[in-house]
């Protein structure tokens, strides 16, 4: 494998495009391709065996593109997923899962809130991390319904997303956490909107930086990291509209390319 070959990262649409900004800080001379199913988003509402199916379509695309490494940047579909495609590919992959245990590790107030999509919250593998490391603490864990779509159109301000975000959080707030884990790439993105909310004492964490830091120890272990300095290719590949990548991704508009294509 050339280690000149691009990172691929996939999601089930634009979420997974904050896993990727992380990637980006701290491996700036990586080519990536990207590619956002937002066609088929959201997944967090599909059965496991539709999330896997999905997947297996993205992991395809991206081994067809010579990814020399894949990096799933989906809660939803690692959660439900993974085992299968670790045990169908060769190629190093990398999964995000929400960070429960550092925010476990930190709370005070013994109680902690969760925002993941339902395919998260029901998964074999969620609860098992749960079980894992929340003996003593109360864990609110909360569907974030109708937030996944709000974001795929770019409505982040919008009066509904406000609304949302509001019913979601209040049974954390009145279970007095002090964390709240974001369980989908997609709601880093809504962090301003999340902090106009929640009590001033709630930190918000996520896992963008674990995934970022973990692909850099897999790559370097297996020798594949960049080391030509030249400008990297990054490659954003959506089968629906780009508007909302385009948006989301602003400031990195002279270094990107976002193109309409499907898969
Ligand atoms: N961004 C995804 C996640 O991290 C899934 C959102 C969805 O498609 O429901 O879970």
């Amino acid at each position: 494998m050339d280690k000149n070959n691009p990172i691929g990262v996939f999601d089930s649409g634009v979420g997974g495009s904050s896993i990727w900004q992380e990637i980006h800080k701290l491996l700036p001379l990586e080519n990536v391709i990207y590619l956002a199913d937002s066609k088929n988003a959201p997944y967090g509402n599909k059965s496991p065996e539709e999330i896997t199916a999905l997947s297996i379509k993205n992991v395809e695309k991206l081994l067809e593109l010579g990814c020399k490494i894949i990096v799933v940047a989906c809660n939803t579909a690692t959660t439900n997923a993974i085992s299968t495609l670790r045990e169908n590919y060769e190629i190093p992959i990398i999964g995000i899962e929400p960070a429960i245990k550092p925010a476990a590790l930190q709370t005070t107030s013994k109680s902690i809130g969760i925002l993941a999509t339902k395919g998260t919250l029901s998964s074999a593998l969620f609860s098992k991390t749960t079980r894992e490391f929340t003996k003593d603490i109360h864990v609110v864990e909360i569907i974030g319904e109708g937030l996944v779509p709000l974001i795929e159109a770019g409505k982040l301000d919008s009066p509904e997303m406000i609304s949302l975000l509001k019913k979601h959080t209040k049974p954390m707030i009145d279970a007095d956490v002090d964390y709240l884990v974001l369980g989908c790439s997609h709601y880093p993105y809504i962090i301003p909107q999340l902090k106009k909310i929640l009590p001033k004492n709630v930190k918000i964490i996520d896992s963008g930086e674990a995934v970022a830091r973990q692909t850099k120890t897999v790559l370097q272990s297996l020798n594949l990291l960049r080391e030509e300095n030249a400008i990297p290719n990054l490659q954003f590949f959506t089968n629906a509209e780009t508007d909302t990548l385009k948006f989301l991704l602003k400031d990195y508009a002279e270094k990107i390319s976002v193109t309409k294509q499907d898969f």
